[in-house]
């Protein structure tokens, strides 16, 4: 955990890679096809705090069938941008999921660790059915073969902050989402 943000840089410096306009206009499609997918049922919204947070709470506004939340929270790349590749279950789900629609809600599938790993978690609690909603894909990073059933946006392989997102836990309530420069990543 970062005990100085004096020296990161401002959000404002940082070009834009997706508007806020175009975050809402995406996370509203989103939410017309789950609403679609799911016309009849009811769903169980599982966030992966702290990232997904903005976007589950704007993607949940959108989608017109019954939805509850859950959370979970696993061992997030801290300082460093690069993952050390292990995950850990810091928080469990608080209800059972057993029988239940359950989508999976992340800020961004990166290597595909942290998903795969979620992914396998959930199963074992027997779900009627999973999927995936991530608001970013970069799928060049790939290390695991795993897919998200809905994606906001597709992106290259550059870090970004906003929108949730954050860099040494700053910058999650940039409400577009930035590219963090290089130079700036100590990494
Ligand atoms: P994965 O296990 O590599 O797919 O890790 C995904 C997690 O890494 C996301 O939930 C983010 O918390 C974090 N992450 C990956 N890329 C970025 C980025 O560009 N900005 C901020 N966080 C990122
Ligand atoms: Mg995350």
């Amino acid at each position: 955990m970062p005990t100085s943000t004096s020296k990161l840089p401002p959000a404002s410096g940082m070009p834009v890679l997706i508007s806020q306009q175009q975050i809402a206009d995406r996370v509203a499609a989103l939410g017309q096809d789950i609403t679609t997918d799911y016309a009849g049922k009811s769903i169980v919204l599982i966030g992966v705090l702290k990232g997904a947070a903005i976007f589950l709470s704007d993607l949940a506004r959108s989608i017109k069938v019954d939805a509850t939340f859950d959370f979970v929270a696993v061992s997030s790349y801290g300082r460093a941008r690069v993952s050390s590749g292990a995950v850990k279950l810091i928080k469990d789900i608080d209800d059972p999921i057993e029988g239940k629609h359950v989508i999976l809600v992340e800020d961004i599938l990166d290597t595909g660790l942290t998903m795969s790993y979620l992914r396998g978690l959930m199963l074992q609690h027997k779900p009627a059915s999973l999927k995936i909603a991530t608001c970013l894909d970069k799928p060049d990073r790939r290390l695991v073969p795993i897919e998200a059933d809905y994606v906001a946006f597709k992106i290259p392989n550059h870090f970004v902050i906003g929108y949730g997102m954050d860099y040494a836990e700053v910058y999650r309530n940039i409400e577009d989402i930035r590219l963090f420069p290089e130079e700036a990543a100590g990494n």
